[in-house]
């Protein structure tokens, strides 16, 4: 397991009973931790061919957007619905805890683009799988999601089935 985890926060019934939420803010808020986050996360990307991140509202950002620094790539941000100014497509999906839209402005994908997913954590994997079938559907390639997080016990990694998804750190 990563050094990353000491910098993850667990907070039992958070935003409701029932759920332990993972807190990434504690990995943000220590230097030596959000540098080995990033970089770890960045290293998954070694080898792989692609033109752009993706990065998903909010927290994927705060890590999709300095791998795609380090790496010289476009960042494109996937946000939540009536946040995104030029034309979109759209995609909802059923959260841990509700319902969500997520949106992309139909001109940053381009067919044939080769794409990597970010965002902070897999939990039961609607997110992510939204994320996919709303870039494929506009005719770019995934070549693979990466997260800082993966709660296993939710199998979120099952709904993603067209590309590998590789994580940092792994919760039972
Ligand atoms: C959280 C998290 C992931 C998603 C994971 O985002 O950042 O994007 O939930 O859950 P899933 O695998 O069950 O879909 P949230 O929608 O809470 O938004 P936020 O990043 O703005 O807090
Ligand atoms: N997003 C969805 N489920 C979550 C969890 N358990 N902790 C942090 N973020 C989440």
């Amino acid at each position: 397991m990563s050094k990353v985890e000491q910098y993850i926060t667990s907070i039992p019934d958070f935003p409701k009973e029932g759920i332990i939420f993972r807190d990434i803010t504690t990995v943000l808020g220590d230097a030596d931790g959000f540098h080995l986050a990033v970089d770890e996360m960045t290293a998954l990307l070694d080898g792989v061919e692609f033109d752009a991140i993706a990065g998903l509202e909010s927290r994927g950002f705060l890590f999709g957007a300095p791998m795609a620094y380090n790496l010289h790539k476009a960042f494109i941000p996937i946000r939540k619905q009536g946040k995104l100014p030029r034309a979109t497509s759209r995609m909802s999906y059923e959260l841990e805890y509700g319902m969500e839209t997520i949106e992309v402005h139909r001109d940053d994908i381009k067919p044939g683009m080769k794409i990597v997913v970010v965002d902070d954590l897999i939990a039961t994997g609607g997110t992510l799988e939204a994320a996919v079938h709303l870039l494929e559907q506009l005719g770019a390639k995934v070549v693979k999601v990466v997260c800082l997080l993966e709660l296993k016990g939710l199998h979120g990694r099952d709904r993603i089935k067209t590309c590998p998804a590789e994580t940092v750190v792994a919760y039972e």
